[in-house]
């Protein structure tokens, strides 16, 4: 798998990947997410390619104090050959560099293989509750991601 950054060209094939990894919610609208991304550390947006066709995503930031990583995804058909081990490695070496000492993500509670996933990696959990305010107009359901 070659890892690069996101180009807008791909923006199909990402939403079409995160479809299938059922990442997707009603709340968040893709197109409005890679289009923020665009604005914002757009070097830590990176896809895996595998004979053209990209198989895995990761969107990371860093704002100075942590690393951030969403759409951590891997076609279903493509896991469990070491493709999101890969990539997170590849975003954490990004990190790495620009000075980030932790990185934090969320995961659903009932994401039990996921966890498994970045537990494989060394995360461990925070015992902390997670919380957060949408902050657009048009939001539904304040508690969603
Ligand atoms: C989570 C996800 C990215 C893992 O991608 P992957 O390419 O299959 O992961 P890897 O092959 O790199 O796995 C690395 C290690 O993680 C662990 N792991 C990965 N998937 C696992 C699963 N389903 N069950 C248990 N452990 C798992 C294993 O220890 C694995 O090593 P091993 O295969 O040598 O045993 C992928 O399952 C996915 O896209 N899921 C749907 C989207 C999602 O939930 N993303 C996270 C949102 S927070």
């Amino acid at each position: 798998m070659q890892i690069r950054v996101f180009q807008p060209a791909d923006e199909t094939a990402v939403i079409g990947l995160w479809n299938d990894c059922g990442l997707i919610r009603p709340t968040n609208d893709p197109k409005k997410d890679i289009i923020r991304k665009s604005k914002v550390n757009p070097e830590l947006f990176l896809v895996g390619e595998v004979g053209g066709k990209i198989v895995a995503s990761v969107m990371a930031g860093y704002e100075g104090h942590r690393g951030w990583v969403n759409y951590v995804s891997v076609n279903p058909q493509c896991r469990r050959q070491g493709y999101g081990r890969k990539i997170l490695a590849e975003v954490e070496r990004l990190l790495r560099l620009r000075g980030c000492p932790k990185i934090n993500l969320q995961v659903r509670a009932t994401n039990h293989e996921a966890v498994k996933f970045y537990e494989s990696l060394g995360f461990k959990v925070d015992e902390v509750i997670s919380m957060g305010k949408r902050l657009e107009k048009d939001s539904v359901q304040p508690s969603n991601r």
